[in-house]
């Protein structure tokens, strides 16, 4: 059985004391929880938040890094940097990266690889536009993009990670995919898996589903066969309603 991992990603909000109090405040309830729970907040709230969530199953992850390990590199933070301070989670080529910051299927492809050789365990972000799904292209996009990113891995690396399926509409548009639709694209992303790497890789790997994931539709789109929980951004940044997203069996 797949673990479901639900992972909050802050994106750009939140500030070192609003972080520790969040912390503090979802620590006693989802202290119960079977489901990993992972927070992946901005660099400045690293220490912080790791801090906080020590002696809690709270885990933490960034949102990004790069793929050199040091060197002239301006405004950037390295895997070796995350492992140092004890980050364990970090997501790479979110769609925001992608459209805003030149993130190409090369750059993650390098990322993950980099991640896995410091330790870090990364979610990999696929997913299609609005456009791209309008014109009936969405299983060859993101069976694309998830070839291309896990391109070189070694079979347990593969299986070690996790992919976050998250169609670009659906991010913070409060619309989101059918239960039946996430699940059919995620089910096109571990045959993609399958047919590369076998299938016992394949059903080992966790793939999520993102986009306006909330407290009130989790618990349908997380029952399906083939979704392991969920990226969560918007509703990751209210304790109440991201502790209802971690426990949604209740
Ligand atoms: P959202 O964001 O939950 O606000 O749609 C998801 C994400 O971008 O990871």
């Amino acid at each position: 059985m797949r673990k479901k991992v639900i992972a909050g990603n802050w994106k750009m909000n939140m500030l070192p004391n609003e972080a520790i109090r969040f912390i503090e405040e979802l620590a006693p309830k989802v202290k119960d929880t079977e489901n990993e729970v992972v927070l992946c907040v901005p660099y400045t709230d690293l220490f912080y938040a790791l801090l906080t969530a020590q002696n809690t199953n709270i885990k933490i992850g960034a949102q990004n890094m790069h793929y050199e390990e040091s060197g002239a590199y301006t405004g950037e933070i390295s895997a070796k940097m995350l492992k140092a301070i004890q980050v364990e989670y970090v997501i790479i080529g979110h769609s925001e990266r992608r459209q805003y910051f030149n993130e190409t299927d090369k750059t993650v492809n390098k990322k993950v690889k980099v991640a896995f050789e410091n330790g870090l365990k990364p979610i990999v972000c696929v997913g299609e536009t609005l456009e791209q799904r309008e014109a009936g292209q969405t299983e060859e996009i993101i069976t694309n993009q998830t070839r291309l990113a896990l391109e070189g891995l070694m079979p347990e690396q593969v299986e070690n990670t996790i992919i976050a399926y998250e169609p670009i509409w659906a991010i913070g548009t409060g619309k989101t995919a059918t239960k039946e639709d996430a699940n059919k694209s995620i089910q096109a992303i571990r045959n993609k898996i399958a047919e590369i790497y076998g299938q016992t890789i394949a059903n080992g790997v966790i793939i999520q589903y993102g986009g306006s994931v909330k407290g009130t539709n989790a618990k349908e789109l997380f029952e399906m066969s083939d979704i392991d929980g969920g990226l969560v951004g918007g509703a990751s940044l209210k304790v109440e309603e991201f502790s209802k997203i971690v426990q949604f069996e209740k």
